[in-house]
């Protein structure tokens, strides 16, 4: 086989890949699979399910290499496998079963439409509405989305520490995570800035999940503090402000409009710390221009290069300070002042 047809048919079966690992996910293989090796049809049993199609998609989880299996039928997880169970630090279950479950797999299915008549939104043709009030009419899915957020952030507040590192974040007095979800980036910063407070803005629905916000269990109640609110129309007075993966959701014209809001409250040099995954050039194979289908699919957004995002900033008054970015990681980080 040449190397481009094997490419495409790789391609092409991406699909079977992640709906076989979403399967294992959804009916607990990961998390009841140890280090020692257990038979399928002590799995089988102990998850409730069929023994011999349990035991198919055992082996096809291992030629994943997400379990391993033995010649007697038993199986051991493996450290990618690991990744996928619900107490594991770095967990990405939460990602797998929003991205693969049937809300997301529903509206990509409408992604030709989509491009052929130039109207967005998988939601709005599968659910007539937008992803944000099905996530306020559906708390199964908000649960799920809002987890998938929280177990992408653990990655990514690493990510955004890595970018920051140039830039003293004790400088700042008070900062505001606008739409932090719960916010694990903002207290992930504030532990190494010991005088810094700060607050997370977001939806009522977001903040009532308080067993889910992270500053009880990162130590930082009394300096970090959840406001319910809508970015559209006010955001509290900060220092400095952070937006991870807000503006990619909405269109430039809605863009403009929440920058606004946050260039009236903030005081004049205050920062802006935009993290986003931004395009590249023609030349480089990016995840951002695949998130950039995914946001076609999910909603009015889009991923930006930078030029792009320098127009909406612009319009918003505020100044580009400087952009943070490295090969090894696909998110960068837009440094803004309020002029
Ligand atoms: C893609 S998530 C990003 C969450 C978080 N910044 C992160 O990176 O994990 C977008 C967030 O914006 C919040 N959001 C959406 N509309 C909002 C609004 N009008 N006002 C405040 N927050 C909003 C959502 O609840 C959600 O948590």
């Amino acid at each position: 086989m040449t190397d481009a047809k094997a490419h495409v048919i790789d391609l092409i079966f991406g699909r079977w890949r992640s709906q076989t690992l979403y399967a294992g996910v959804e009916l607990g293989v990961f998390d009841i699979i140890g280090d020692y090796p257990k038979h399928a049809v002590e799995i089988a049993d102990q998850l409730d399910i069929n023994r011999e199609q349990g035991y198919r998609l055992f082996r096809a989880l291992a030629s994943l290499d997400l379990l391993q299996e033995s010649s007697d039928r038993r199986f051991s997880i493996t450290p990618a496998g690991e990744l996928l169970q619900e107490d594991h630090p770095d967990s990405l279950q939460g990602i797998a079963l929003l991205e693969e479950g049937p809300t997301h797999y529903a509206t990509w299915s409408h992604l030709p439409a989509i491009v052929r008549e130039g109207e967005p939104d998988g939601f709005q043709r599968e659910f007539g509405h937008s992803v944000f009030d099905h996530l306020e009419e559906n708390p199964d899915y908000a649960a799920r989305f809002n987890e998938s957020m929280s177990s992408l952030s653990q990655l990514e507040s690493d990510w955004v520490k890595l970018l920051l590192r140039t830039v003293d974040v004790s400088e700042f007095g008070h900062i505001c995570d606008v739409g932090g979800g719960h916010g694990h980036l903002l207290c992930t910063l504030l532990q190494d800035a010991p005088r810094v407070e700060g607050t997370v803005l977001e939806l009522p629905s977001v903040v009532k999940d308080e067993d889910q916000h992270y500053h009880e269990s990162m130590g930082l109640s009394n300096r970090v503090d959840f406001v319910a609110g809508d970015f559209f129309e006010e955001v509290p007075t900060a220092d400095a402000y952070l937006m991870k993966h807000i503006l990619h959701d909405w269109s430039d014209a809605e863009c403009v409009e929440i920058l606004s809001t946050v260039r009236e409250a903030a005081p004049d040099d205050a920062r802006l710390f935009v993290c986003e995954l931004v395009v590249p050039g023609p030349d480089q194979s990016h995840l951002s221009k695949l998130f950039d289908i995914h946001m076609m699919v999910s909603g009015t957004g889009k991923e930006r290069t930078e030029a792009e995002y320098a127009e909406l900033f612009e319009k918003a008054g505020f100044e580009h300070a400087e952009t943070h970015q490295t090969d090894e990681i696909p998110m960068a980080i837009v440094e803004e002042i309020a002029t």
